[in-house]
């Protein structure tokens, strides 16, 4: 018998299927240059047996997937971002359906965990929560989400060359303005992820209740 077609998706993207029940669904994000493969094995050591969707980012700087258009590092063309938030929560929705998922948890890097923010702030009913690894504001001024308790990791690094503290403190302060209960630590780290971030994001998942 012939298999039944693939659901059509507006993302290319990795899709596993759950294997515990309760576990909640992960949506990764991944860096400037990656792709939907990069975060996979980073998602089944932080939530075993979670099902784990990874589209890769759409816009392409020099050749290297990105979740939306910058003007230079750290510059973002917002109105981008506004436009690749809607595609991605609207990518999010369909592929929910399609695979039958609650909704998922974002664990995002870098350029994934900005794109990841902006969802919480413009589309606060996409995640169920979100672990924002080396984030920046990605909206100067978003609107007021109603992000109502939904939990938020934002994991930053001291040494980081690319984000500046202020820039990350500005994001935690917009989330929790948002309603969200938003836990922000500072790592001994640069900009890459250390084992302290796969400890802290791990140990946060398995703190969350599950549904
Ligand atoms: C971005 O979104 O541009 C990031 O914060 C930095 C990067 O992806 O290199």
């Amino acid at each position: 018998m012939a298999a039944a077609p693939e659901p059509q998706h507006s993302f290319i993207h990795h899709f596993v299927p759950g294997r515990v029940a309760g576990a909640p669904p992960l949506l990764l994000l991944h860096g400037t240059g990656g792709n939907e493969h990069d975060l996979v094995p980073l998602g089944g050591r932080l939530s075993p047996g979670s099902a784990l969707l990874s589209p890769r980012g759409q816009v392409l700087e020099n050749g290297m997937p990105r979740f939306f258009r910058r003007l230079a590092e750290g510059v973002f063309d917002e109105a981008d971002v506004i436009r690749r938030a809607g595609e991605l929560a609207d990518f999010v929705a369909a592929a929910r359906s399609a695979y039958d998922l609650a909704a998922p948890v974002a664990v995002g890097f870098s350029n994934g965990a900005n794109i990841a923010a902006a969802l919480l702030l413009l589309h606060p009913d996409v995640l169920a929560g979100a672990i924002l690894l080396r984030a920046m504001v990605p909206l100067a001024e978003p609107p007021v989400a109603a992000l109502a308790s939904k939990p938020v990791l934002l994991l930053a690094g001291a040494a980081d060359p690319i984000v500046p503290a202020a820039n990350v403190a500005r994001l935690a302060d917009q989330l929790r303005t948002a309603g969200a209960s938003v836990t922000h630590q500072t790592l001994p780290a640069g900009h890459n992820l250390t084992q302290a971030d796969l400890d802290r994001a791990t140990a946060w998942l398995a703190a969350l209740p599950h549904g």
